[in-house]
Formats: C-alpha cells, sequence, structure tokens
C-alpha cells in the first residue's frame, strides 16, 4: 500500500495523550505524520519524519483528526423553514413539527431520498466529518424506517435505529400499540439494518417506561443503545441511559445534579448538540458543569430539517466555546475523540499509530481557529481511511 506523508505540520493535534505535550490533546508542534490508505504509521518532529512514497507540505497548517459526527438525521425530505421563522419570531420548539417531515418523506422516492442525503454527506465531509452516524425516525412504518435504514447504510456503518421518534398521527389514540409495533415488528426488520437504536425519550415523544421497553427489546435484537434524552425537560431521558448502560445521551439540555452524578460515574458519554439550542433558541446546557464534574462530553451536528439544519462541526465547536463554557481544546476533542467514544470506538477521533487515516489539514497555524473564525472556510483537506 502506497504511504504518504504530511510534512511542516505547525500544530499537530494526536489525541493520544502518550504523545508530544501530555494532555489529553497529545499535541505536536512543528511535527509530521505517516499514514497508508488505511491507517496512521508514525507521528512525530519534522525533523525525523521517514520517507513515503507521497508528500504533502502543510506549510505551517494545524491537523487534527477527522471530526466524529456521532448524531445526525441525514435521511429526510422536505424542509421546515417557516417553523424555523415562526421559532425566531417568539414560538416555542415542542417537536410537533415532526410529523410534517414524516409527511414529506414517506412521499419520497428511494432515489430522491438517496441524493438529498448525498448532499448532506458531502456538506459534512467538506467539512472535515470523517465519519458519522446517520438516525432514521421520519417513516414510522416498519418498511419506511427499513428503507431509511437502507439508506443511510449506503454512507455510513453507523447506523441508527429511531423508529420510537414520534407517535405518528395513525397511532395517536393508541400509543401502545405503536409502542408494541416498534418492539415488535418494526425492530425485528430494522435490526439487521442498524448497529444502534435510538429512543427520543421527552415531553411529546416517549416516555421513560416507554422508552426502556423499546430499549430493552432491541439490546435483545443485538443493537448497542443511544437515547435522546432531557431536551425539552429534566424528564429521566439520562437516568435511564445510564441504568442501560447506553453508549450515549444526546441533547442534555436540562440536567439536575443527580443526572450528572450518575454519567460521571458511568460509561455513558453525553452528547451535546449546539445547533439545536442554536435553531430552537432553547438555554445551552453547561458542558463546563458536566466536564467539572468529569463526564465524557461529545459534539456533534443533530443535523435535520426540524430542531438544527446545521453540517458544520467547525460551527458546533464554536457555539460549545462559545456558550456552553468549554475550552477550544475541550471541543476539539468532544468533536473527535468524544464522538468515538459515544460511538464505542477506539480506531477513530484520534491520531496514535494504529488510529484509521482520517486527517484533516485546517487553513489555520491553531486548531483555536476553528472556534476563534466561526463561519469561516477552515478545513483545506481531509482525509479518509479507505476502510
Ligand atoms: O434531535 N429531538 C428529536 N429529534 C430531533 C428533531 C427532529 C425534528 O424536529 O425533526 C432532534 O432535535
Ligand atoms: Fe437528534
Amino acid at each position: 500500500m502506497a504511504t504518504r506523508v504530511i510534512t511542516h505540520i505547525g500544530e499537530l493535534t494526536t489525541n493520544d495523550a502518550s504523545l508530544g505535550d501530555g494532555t489529553d490533546l497529545g499535541r505536536l508542534r512543528d511535527a509530521a505524520l505517516v499514514m497508508d490508505d488505511d491507517r496512521v504509521l508514525w507521528t512525530g518532529p519534522h525533523a525525523r519524519a521517514p520517507a513515503a512514497d507521497e508528500m504533502i507540505d502543510a506549510g505551517g497548517a494545524a491537523v487534527v483528526p477527522g471530526f466524529v459526527d456521532s448524531h445526525t438525521h441525514l435521511v429526510f425530505a422536505g424542509e421546515r423553514s417557516a417553523e424555523f421563522e415562526a421559532r425566531m419570531a417568539g414560538r416555542r420548539y415542542d417537536g410537533g413539527g415532526i410529523g410534517r417531515t414524516v409527511e414529506a418523506t414517506r412521499a419520497a422516492t428511494r432515489d430522491q431520498l438517496r441524493a438529498r442525503t448525498q448532499e448532506r454527506v458531502d456538506e459534512l465531509r467538506a467539512g472535515g466529518v470523517t465519519t458519522m452516524e446517520i438516525k432514521s425516525g421520519y417513516e414510522l412504518t416498519i418498511d419506511g424506517e427499513a428503507r431509511l435504514l437502507d439508506v443511510a447504510g449506503e454512507f455510513t456503518d453507523e447506523v441508527t435505529f429511531l423508529g420510537a421518534h414520534v407517535v405518528p398521527d395513525e397511532y395517536a389514540r393508541d400509543r401502545e400499540a405503536y409502542v408494541n409495533l416498534v418492539a415488535g415488528a418494526m425492530l425485528a426488520a430494522c435490526a439487521p439494518r442498524a448497529r444502534w437504536a435510538d429512543v427520543f425519550c421527552d415531553t411529546g415523544a416517549f416516555n421513560v417506561d416507554e422508552a426502556r421497553r423499546i430499549l430493552l427489546a432491541a439490546r435483545g435484537a443485538g443493537l448497542g443503545l443511544r437515547v435522546h434524552g432531557n431536551q425539552l425537560g429534566d424528564t429521566g431521558g439520562v437516568a435511564l441511559a445510564v441504568a442501560l448502560d447506553a453508549a450515549s445521551v444526546d441533547h442534555c439540555t436540562f440536567v439536575n445534579d443527580l443526572d450528572v452524578d450518575s454519567l460521571a460515574a458511568s460509561r455513558t458519554v453525553a452528547t451535546l448538540l449546539p445547533g439545536a439550542e442554536f435553531s430552537t433558541r432553547s438555554a445551552y446546557p453547561s458542558a463546563r458543569r458536566l466536564l467539572d464534574a468529569g463526564v465524557t462530553v461529545a459534539l456533534a451536528t443533530d443535523c435535520n430539517p426540524g430542531t438544527s439544519y446545521v453540517t458544520n462541526m467547525a460551527l458546533v465547536i464554536a457555539l460549545a466555546v462559545r456558550e456552553m463554557g468549554m475550552t477550544c481544546d475541550e471541543a476539539l476533542w468532544s468533536a473527535t475523540r468524544g464522538g468515538a467514544k459515544a460511538l464505542r470506538r477506539d480506531d477513530i477521533g484520534h491520531l496514535g499509530v494504529g488510529a484509521r487515516a482520517d486527517v484533516v489539514v485546517l487553513n489555520a497555524p491553531r486548531a483555536a481557529h476553528l472556534a476563534y473564525r466561526p463561519g469561516g472556510a477552515l478545513v483545506t483537506r481531509t482525509f479518509r481511511s479507505r476502510r
């Protein structure tokens, strides 16, 4: 396999604490990195860089691990800008618009869904995302959810079954029948197409008992667990996620002290989605509070047409720094290694030897520019491992 070396890296963030400055960021200055099409082979001082088949001169730029976007809803049709406009004019978000996307998605052909998803994947990749999770959740029928998972699976291995997004209109008078469907026949059709199951456990979606039933059934079907929790209120989703050892509980906009302590004592990652607070004009959660308690925090886009039509991880980093109390380094770690932990992956999110060759060259001398220059064109080049 051909090898390549990136030379003259002004600031290399490896996220390998055994390297460089000894911090979690494992940072080296005046560095070089050698990789093949698949893996990182070597990192170290520029002056000692071994030869390789191809040489790329970074010209003093910063290099970081590819972003890991561990929470997206990329497979959908239509758009809901009118809802956004109404919110900006003072209306509150209550999850009610999901039904409109369900209608538009059900009406779309598979080719249309594939084409729209491809555009969103391209946007994420252009911004340096090298791994993304993609959820279903906008058809809410057996065949429809299976179809969405199949489209998602064309773009990533990190596919999540979200049949429990909301109760669809046709089941409005019999919620229990829908919970039975999701935990029964829908799960049976969807489990072979997914790695994860997720439930929107919140006001207006599924309560804790319903969510627990669905998640336990999903675990029984061999899926890993994730939870949308505490986005709209202090509704018990975080506690449920921790009790079930879910890989991640996402949003965490409203958490109590017990939630924070139990997260800190668990393996469950708290995934923060500042695009959602931005787009719903909600108060932001404090990442500082979680980090100071010892919670592992990830950052993701939550790209979806309702609450966060955001495809740019640098913007997510900037919001987390500005609005959630993270340092620039913490936010970068959470958008890379934190996302990997939320997907229970050790092969991505860092640039230690043996990691996947997912590498982003920035148009900046320091990674802090990701937050310092919000909205800028910060990614010069992305290398993605050929799995
Ligand atoms: O993560 N919270 C639930 N699901 C999405 C929103 C979906 C929608 O409004 O279409 C979210 O915010
Ligand atoms: Fe979401």
